[in-house]
Formats: C-alpha cells, structure tokens, sequence
C-alpha cells in the first residue's frame, strides 16, 4: 500500500521549477567587471587631474624662489588700505592680486583697478566676483607675473608681499613709478622707504609711501631726517 499513497512520478516532475537564467560564460562576466574596471579608473584618472589642475597653481609659488603663496587680506586690511586712499584718485595696481579683493573695494571707491595674479583660476575667481558686485568695468585682471610688468602707468600701488620680496620690489618701484605715485604695503612694509602714514596694528598695519619721499630717501640727509610718520588711528 505504501506505493499507493505517494505522489505519482508524473506530479513530481511538474513540481521542478525550470532555471530559466542562461548559465554566465567565464568571458561575459570578466567583460563586466571590465566595463566597471575601466569607468573606476576614469572615474579616479579623472579626479586626480581635475585636483593637479586646481591645486598646481596654488601649491607653485612655494618652489619659486620667491614664495608669495594666496593669503587673502583680512576684512581690516582692506579697511585699512582703502582708508590710505582717501583723498586720492585714478588708476590703482594690486600686486599679486588673489581673489580680487582689493582691486574690487578700490574699483568701488572710484578708482580705475587693475590686478595682476600668477593663478589663472585667482583671476578667473576675481572677473566673477567683480561682475557679481557690478564693478567689471572698472576692475579688470590679468594673468601675469608681477615681476615682468612695468607699474609706471599706475598712481596708486598696492601689495601685500612676503619680506623677501620687498627689496627687491622697493627698487623696482622706485625706478618706475611717477612722483605723484603712492605705495601701499599690507602686513609687511618696505625696508628702506619711510612711510608717510601708517594704520592699523599687528597684521593688519598697512604703510603708506608716496614716491616724492621715497625718491629722496638715502640719497642725502634731508628726505630721511624730516620725514614724517603720520599714525592714523
Ligand atoms: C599674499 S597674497 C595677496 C592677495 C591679495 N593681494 C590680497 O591682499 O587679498 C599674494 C598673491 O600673489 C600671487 N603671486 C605670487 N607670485 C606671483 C607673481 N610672481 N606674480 C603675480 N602674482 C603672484 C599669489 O598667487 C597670491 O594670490
């Protein structure tokens, strides 16, 4: 009887489900992972450009032999030295001119505003925020190396360097600019001009100098021994 009471063979097999997926070659799965290989290490190759490219000109001016990297002036520094443009006017130069901070508060005061910037993505950074605060007509920035550019044309000079550079870029300055021209130092003055007015304190001290004093400073007694330091508080 034992026959009798189990399923009979016929049932049995329509129970089975059918495996309907095609059995995977070795060679179609390896194209997958493949196909994934190749989009990861686009995806990686891709970004670690992206980074080069951003980063490269940021982290250069460390290997020049003058190291002028972007530190962006504070909210005081340009206080300060739009406080040293008061009462002057026409065209202004930043030297190293980062993101545009200065060139753009100048060209808000009224001053005709050129910046002059190493980093291509500074400048590019700097056209968009002067557009997006309505001054592009008046600032405009270019891609270059401050030591291949000629400053006569400018009234108005202003750099925050690093205290290397300041010898070097005293002489500069003195042989190009027009008597009528004032120079404007932030955190780190020159060595061998007296300025005419200093304000603020510590890091954000900003010097002034106006070339008619620092023409005749070190070249007789008379420009150095009654120069005067006006502190503007
Ligand atoms: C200390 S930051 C000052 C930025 C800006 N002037 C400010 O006050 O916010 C100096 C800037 O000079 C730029 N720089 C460095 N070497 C340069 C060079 N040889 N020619 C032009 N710019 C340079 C740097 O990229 C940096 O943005």
């Amino acid at each position: 009887m034992e026959g009798g009471r189990g399923p009979p063979p016929e049932t049995l097999e329509e129970e089975k489900q059918p495996d309907c997926t095609l059995p995977t070659s070795p060679e179609v799965s390896s194209l997958k992972k493949s196909n994934w290989g190749f989009l990861l290490t686009g995806l990686v190759g891709g970004t670690l450009v992206a980074l080069y490219a951003v980063a490269t000109p940021f982290i250069t001016p460390a290997f020049r032999r003058i190291c002028l990297p972007f530190i962006p002036a504070t909210a005081k520094q340009v206080e300060n030295v739009v406080k040293m443009l008061r009462c002057r006017r026409g065209t202004l130069v930043d030297i190293g001119s980062g993101d545009g901070r200065i060139v753009i508060a100048a060209a808000k005061e009224g001053f005709t505003a050129v910046g002059y910037e190493l980093n291509p993505w500074l400048v590019w950074y700097s056209r968009y925020r002067a557009w997006q605060e309505g001054v592009q007509g008046s600032a405009t920035f270019y891609i270059s190396d401050l030591w291949k550019v000629t400053f006569s044309q400018y009234s108005n000079v202003v750099i925050f360097g690093v205290p290397q550079m300041m010898p070097q870029l005293e002489k500069k300055l003195e042989l190009e600019l027009e008597d009528d021209a004032r120079v404007i130092a932030c955190r780190f003055p020159f060595p061998h001009w007296t300025p005419t007015w200093v304000t603020g304190e510590g890091v954000d001290t900003v010097w002034a100098y106006d070339a008619s004093s620092f023409r005749g400073a070190g070249r007789g007694p008379r420009a150095t021994r009654f120069q005067v330091v006006i502190q503007i508080p």
